[in-house]
């Protein structure tokens, strides 16, 4: 398989938060932003693998700003790991007030997610072609702290 580059399948995603996403105060819940880097990593991991995929693991969300309702969450998604069958995408979520023109981090995590064949099972995706240092640096973070993971949960993770 040929090696694809993480710009061929990073993204982008935006969403306005609605009442509906928020709790009485205003405040965005957690699981509707976790939900939506979830499925901007889903998009970049079958972009580059072409198949069905699932999420396997989600690593150092930690949410350090809140979001509000009327805020633009800009959810960018990229491709830092690909093993076998498995792919890290790294996922950062910035926030922008519409109404002061101010864009804020709000969170960030890496979700870890596995090609699936058309019976269901692990399947080969194309390796990761790294164009600069900074990308040979997170591929080799993302290796390393996926065999601490395996280390810590045993050969199946779980
Ligand atoms: C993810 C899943 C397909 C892995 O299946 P499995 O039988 O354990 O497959 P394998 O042991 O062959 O592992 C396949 C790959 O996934 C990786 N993997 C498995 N579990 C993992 C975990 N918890 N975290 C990170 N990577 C994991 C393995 O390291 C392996 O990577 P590699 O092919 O790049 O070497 C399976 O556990 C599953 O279907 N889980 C449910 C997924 C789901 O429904 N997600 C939606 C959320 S509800």
């Amino acid at each position: 398989m040929e090696a694809k580059t993480s710009s061929a399948s990073a993204v982008t995603m935006a969403q306005v938060v609605l009442p509906t996403h928020a709790n009485a105060a205003g405040n965005m819940h957690g699981g509707e932003v976790m939900k939506m880097m979830d499925s901007a990593a889903g998009v970049v991991a079958m972009r580059h693998s072409l198949c069905n995929v699932v999420t396997a693991s989600v690593d150092q969300l930690v949410f350090k700003e809140p979001i509000f309702v009327g805020d633009l969450v800009l959810c960018h998604a990229e491709l830092i790991y690909v093993g076998r069958s498995s792919m890290e995408v790294f996922v950062r979520v910035d926030v922008e007030n519409l109404v002061r023109g101010e864009t804020r981090r709000a969170l960030e995590g890496y979700f870890v997610m596995v090609a699936l064949d058309r019976n269901g099972r692990p399947t080969s995706v194309p390796p990761l072609k790294l164009e600069n240092e900074e990308q040979e640096r997170l591929f080799t973070e993302a290796r390393e702290r996926l065999a601490n993971l395996k280390k810590r949960k045993g050969p199946s993770h779980r």
